[in-house]
């Protein structure tokens, strides 16, 4: 269904609309890993600008739920995995999660927050993590699950896993014998009859972008969704992208195990635009409007034929400074924008345009940037760097990144200003044993962005601080004057 109709639907069966718009059904990651998060106001004034009306969270942040409330956008809330082993020991425990953290907002006299589903972890059967979340994980969906009977919030509020793609065995592998991880049998056996007993869906990773780095066999093109890519042979059907060929995968594994026609949401899609080779802005655009004109196509997949997924999470809305980079220094780089909510590329969601538009009147750190000071020996420099960077983010230097190309010494100053950025453009951070220098000159290149982070709330401690010296400059200004000073 084109999402004009859909549009036009929507707007005269408003009650019922996921019934019409099935193919709409796209929303986005929002997580929140960042040194200087965009604020959450500006946040949802950026889904609604761009008309995204469904947003995954990876926690229950109250700033972030109580701004999304009245919004319309509906919401799941994550469960981090450090908190599954308490979740499953005490109902207690659950009953306060879902009060603190649900409840609370569903009940807010007019002004509600639509939730929609808790997940239950975040990927905790995430291959490296090994089996520390296995024991708790069903028992805390059960807990939650009753905390939310009791609440009576269970019609309207779903439980769900996400389940990372490494799940799956031969996964990324073509071969016919795909199966759960053998260490994943017994806790996968008893999460989809929980499932199935709620009617609640399967949520699961998929990632074209990993599935390329991992598998040369399949071409970037067979990744990116191109009319052109040379088709793969999977269990007798053939496969014309890898979006396909991974979803048809986890339906293979479903209904080997009894659940045939167990819902899927993709909890997480995405491709990242700096950090890795093969990560770019044009190569995302194309795979994002590869994949939402095939969701829209309404075509489904060889084993699901005019069944997409029920929904679909892109990962995601904004980059995150401070994600683990563990599987690769892309991590940091998902955003369909960049930290500062300003479009990487242009794809129509479906919001109907096909441009996305920015986050407005954004507010800034001043404009400085810390470089090394070309005047000092630098023999030392590159050990300074490497400390910089063991906490700032050097992703983009990486092999593959925006800045990967730029020379000695620019990309110590690149690790230089992240730092000075990350702690608030305070003087001594840009010391570096007397070998850094504060600047006003931008000393962006064309392709690498030396990015002045956002003003966020704890620099208000800053605040009157400036605000004082306003005071005095204006007070020195107007004392100064009459005496023929200024
Ligand atoms: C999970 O909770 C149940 C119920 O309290 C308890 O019996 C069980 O030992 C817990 N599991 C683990 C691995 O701690
Ligand atoms: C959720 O609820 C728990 C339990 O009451 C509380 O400790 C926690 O701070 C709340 N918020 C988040 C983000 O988990
Ligand atoms: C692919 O499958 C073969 C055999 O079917 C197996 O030996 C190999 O380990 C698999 N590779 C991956 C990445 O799963
Ligand atoms: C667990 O293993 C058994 C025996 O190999 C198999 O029949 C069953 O389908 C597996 N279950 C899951 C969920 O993988
Ligand atoms: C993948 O590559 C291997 C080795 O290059 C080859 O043997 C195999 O047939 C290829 N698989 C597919 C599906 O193309
Ligand atoms: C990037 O994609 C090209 C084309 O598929 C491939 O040859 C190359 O190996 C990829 N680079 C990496 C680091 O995966
Ligand atoms: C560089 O580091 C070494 C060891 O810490 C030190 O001895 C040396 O003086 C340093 N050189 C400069 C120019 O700072
Ligand atoms: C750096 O790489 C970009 C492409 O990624 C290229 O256009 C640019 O010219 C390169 N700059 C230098 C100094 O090599
Ligand atoms: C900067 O570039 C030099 C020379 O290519 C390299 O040795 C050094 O490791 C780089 N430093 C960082 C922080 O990327």
């Amino acid at each position: 269904m084109p999402p004009i109709s859909c549009f036009l639907i929507f707007t005269f069966l408003t009650m019922t609309p996921t019934i019409f718009c099935v193919v709409g059904a796209v929303g986005v990651n929002w997580g929140t890993m960042a040194s200087h998060p965009l604020p959450p106001p500006k946040v949802v004034k950026l889904l609604k600008s761009n008309n995204i009306n469904k947003v995954k969270l990876f926690d229950a942040d109250s700033d972030v739920l109580q701004t999304l409330s009245g919004s319309n956008v509906a919401v799941t809330v994550g469960i981090p995995n450090a908190m599954l082993r308490n979740l499953n020991s005490s109902k207690k425990a659950a009953d306060s999660w879902v009060h603190d953290n649900v409840t609370r907002y569903m009940s807010n006299g007019g002004s509600v927050t639509r939730i929609e589903y808790v997940a239950v972890g975040d990927e905790p059967f995430l291959k490296s993590y090994g089996e520390q979340f296995h024991p708790f994980l069903i028992g805390a969906a059960m807990n939650i699950q009753a905390s939310l009977k009791k609440a009576k919030l269970d019609s309207k509020v779903k439980v769900v896993v996400p389940c990372s793609f490494d799940s799956f065995e031969s996964g990324f592998n073509l071969s016919s014998e795909v199966h759960f991880r053998p260490d994943l049998n017994k806790t996968m056996t008893e999460l989809l009859a929980f499932l199935d007993k709620h009617g609640s869906p399967f949520f699961v990773t998929i990632s074209p972008f990993i599935t390329h780095l991992q598998t040369k066999n399949l071409s970037l093109d067979f990744s990116l969704f191109k009319e052109t890519a040379h088709p793969h042979n999977f269990n007798h059907k053939t496969y014309k992208n890898s979006f396909d060929l991974s979803y048809d995968t986890v339906v293979t594994v479903l209904s080997a195990v009894g659940y045939p026609n167990m819902d899927i949401v993709v909890a997480k899609i995405g491709w990242p635009t700096d950090g890795a080779a093969n990560a770019s802005s044009n190569l995302a655009e194309t795979f994002i409007k590869g994949l939402i004109s095939h969701l829209h196509s309404n075509l489904g997949t060889p084993l699901r034929p005019h069944k997409p997924p029920l929904e679909t999470y892109i990962l995601s809305l904004l980059d995150e400074d401070q994600r683990s980079i563990a599987s690769g220094n892309f991590e940091r780089h998902w955003g369909l924008f960049t930290f500062d909510g300003q479009a990487k590329y242009h794809v129509d969601l479906g919001q109907g345009s096909k441009r996305l538009l920015n986050a407005q009147n954004v507010e800034y750190l001043s404009s400085k940037w810390c470089v090394v000071n070309n005047n000092k020996d630098l023999s030392n420099a590159s050990a300074s760097a490497l400390e910089a960077c063991a906490n700032a983010d050097c992703t983009a230097l990486s092999p593959g990144g925006s800045c990967f190309n730029i020379s000695w010494p620019s990309n110590i100053s690149y690790a230089f200003n992240s730092y000075y950025q990350q702690h608030d453009q305070r003087a001594e951070s840009c010391d570096f044993g007397g070998l850094g220098l504060i600047t006003t000159v931008d000393p962006s290149m064309e392709h690498c962005r030396f990015p002045i982070e956002i003003r966020i709330s704890h620099s208000v401690f800053h605040r009157p601080c400036n605000f004082l010296l306003v005071i005095l400059f204006v007070t020195t200004l107007l004392v100064s004057e009459p005496l023929g000073l200024a």
